[in-house]
């Protein structure tokens, strides 16, 4: 954890990648721990845009699900210790797959959502934006003034990505020494690259995850635990050197 801080403290360009993982200690499941998401919905059936065209509302009934659990949820100690690190002009950015808007309700600024947020929907028919509060939730699928059905601005396996948010991510990966890599399992591209760049780029990478990852083989420090309790600590011993 020292020798961690030190790499951190000494740094040019720090950068984080997360995951659903950092998110756990709010109350929101991840996907594929135990309990995650896709123990409970089949991925094939409910994580695919053609899943969601052919049938809207089978897969807004998940969509609820996942909505009510980031409703309900508030930022943890470790979106917290990402903000100040961000305050500290330690962070130069964080480049996340979660779609539940902590971090940016934890005070952080510069936010990439590889995977968009819940926060804001499209009409797939007539392109009327909505935010989640316009939304009326108790008819499934939710549809718009002009009878389209209303998807939320998130990517569904098999959409392709908000191309300035992986302009702005490869940019961020490209110029990093250190990758700060916490609660994601990188089982998922083009995210799960990212810390493969870098650490061809010869930048440091810090994974912070409770099991292995698919990208531990490549980490130079791994931080073994819960996010909430890591990231306070990392950032104590950061505070701390000389
Ligand atoms: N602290 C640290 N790590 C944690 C914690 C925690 N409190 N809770 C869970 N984890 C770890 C899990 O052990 C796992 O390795 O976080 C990782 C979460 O992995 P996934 O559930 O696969 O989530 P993620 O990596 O974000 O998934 C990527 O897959 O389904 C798609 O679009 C979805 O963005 C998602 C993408």
């Amino acid at each position: 954890m020292k020798e961690a801080a030190e790499r951190i403290k000494e740094a040019r360009f720090v950068v984080a990648l997360t995951g659903a993982g950092i998110s756990t200690e709010s109350g929101i499941p991840d996907f594929r721990s135990k309990n995650g998401l896709w123990s409970k919905y089949d991925i094939n059936e409910y994580g695919y845009i053609d899943s969601f065209l052919k049938n809207p509302g089978k897969v807004w009934k998940m969509i609820v699900e996942m909505i009510s659990s980031f409703s309900h949820a508030k930022p943890n100690a470790a979106h917290y210790a990402m903000a100040e690190m961000e305050k500290m002009g330690i962070l130069k950015g964080i480049i996340t797959q979660n779609i539940d808007n902590l971090h940016q309700e934890a005070g952080s600024k510069n936010v990439i959502e590889l995977h968009g947020n819940y926060r804001s929907l499209t009409c797939m028919k007539c392109k009327r934006k909505y935010s989640i509060e316009e939304v009326n939730l108790s008819e499934l699928p939710p549809l718009c003034s002009c009878n389209g059905v209303i998807k939320p601005d998130i990517v569904f396996f098999g959409e392709t990505l908000p191309m300035n948010a992986v302009i702005k991510a490869f940019d961020l990966t490209n110029r990093c020494d250190v990758m700060l890599v916490i609660g994601t399992s990188c089982a998922v591209s083009p995210a799960a690259e990212l810390p493969l760049i870098a650490k061809q780029n010869g930048a440091t990478i810090i994974e912070i995850n409770m099991e292995e990852s698919m990208i531990s083989h490549v980490a130079d420090y791994q931080l073994m635990g819960k996010a909430g309790e890591i990231l306070p600590r990392l950032l104590n011993e950061i505070k701390n050197l000389p």
